[in-house]
C-alpha cells in the first residue's frame, strides 16, 4: 500500500502543528492512502555536521532518532514536514532535520527522488510565507514533487489547542491532503 509520512517539528505537546498534521493525515487516508505521523518532540536533533560518512553507511550518523525517520522515508510515497514558525522562521530542528534527510538521500540511493508532499507552516502571525518558502527548497533539489491546493500551506495558530479556529487555513490542509493521496495513487497505478 502507498503511504505518506508527515513530520512535526514541535517541540509542544498540545502542538498546532500536530492538530494540523493529524488533519491533513485524515484526508489523505479518506482517499486510501496510509499515513505515519512522526513528531521530532522530545528528540535533540542535531545539525548535519558535514562528515559526508552517510556516503558509506546509508544513512545518518548522528545517532539522535533521525536515522529511524530515514528509515521510515525510504519505504515512503509521500512526505509532508511541517513546522511552528520561531522568529520568521521555521523552528531549527526541522531545518537540521531535512538538511541530513536531503543529504543522506543524495548521497546514496536518492530515496526522495520522485516522493510527492509539501511544506506547512503553523505560525500565530507572522512569517508563515518565508518558512514556507524556506521548507520548499528542500523539495525539487531532491527531485520531489510539490503538490497544491487552493491557498499556501499556512495556518494561523497561536495557543496550544487553537489550530482548528483557522477554518480557512484547514480547509486548505484538507484539500492539500487529497491533493497528496491522489497525485501518489496516480503516480503508483
Ligand atoms: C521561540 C518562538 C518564536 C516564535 N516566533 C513566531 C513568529 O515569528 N511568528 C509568529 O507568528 N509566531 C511565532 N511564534 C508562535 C508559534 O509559531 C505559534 O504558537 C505556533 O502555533 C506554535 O506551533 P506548535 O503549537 O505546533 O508548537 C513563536 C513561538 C516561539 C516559542
Amino acid at each position: 500500500m502507498v503511504k505518506v509520512i508527515l513530520l512535526s517539528g514541535s517541540p509542544r505537546k498540545n502542538s498546532n502543528t500536530m492538530t494540523v498534521l493529524e488533519e491533513c493525515a485524515k484526508y489523505i487516508e479518506k482517499e486510501g492512502v496510509e499515513t505515519e505521523i512522526i513528531s521530532l518532540r522530545g528528540k535533540d536533533i542535531k545539525s548535519c555536521i558535514g562528515c559526508l560518512k552517510c556516503t558509506e553507511t546509508e544513512n545518518c550518523v548522528l545517532n539522535d532518532g533521525l536515522e529511524e525517520v530515514i528509515d521510515k522515508l525510504r519505504e515512503a510515497d509521500g512526505f509532508i514536514p511541517a513546522a511552528p514558525v520561531y522568529f520568521g522562521t521555521a523552528r531549527g530542528d526541522m531545518m537540521s532535520a531535512l538538511q541530513r534527510i536531503g543529504k543522506v538521500s543524495r548521497g546514496n540511493d536518492k530515496f526522495l527522488n520522485g516522493m510527492v508532499g509539501g511544506p506547512i507552516a503553523v505560525a500565530r502571525r507572522g512569517g508563515q510565507s518565508l518558512t514556507l518558502q524556506e521548507m520548499t527548497m528542500f523539495f525539487p533539489i531532491n527531485g520531489m514533487i510539490v503538490v497544491g491546493a487552493n491557498y499556501w500551506n499556512i495556518v494561523f495558530a497561536g495557543p496550544e489547542g487553537t489550530a482548528l479556529e483557522d477554518s480557512e487555513g484547514i480547509a486548505n490542509i484538507r484539500l492539500f491532503g487529497e491533493n497528496v493521496a491522489n497525485v501518489v495513487k496516480k503516480l503508483n497505478e
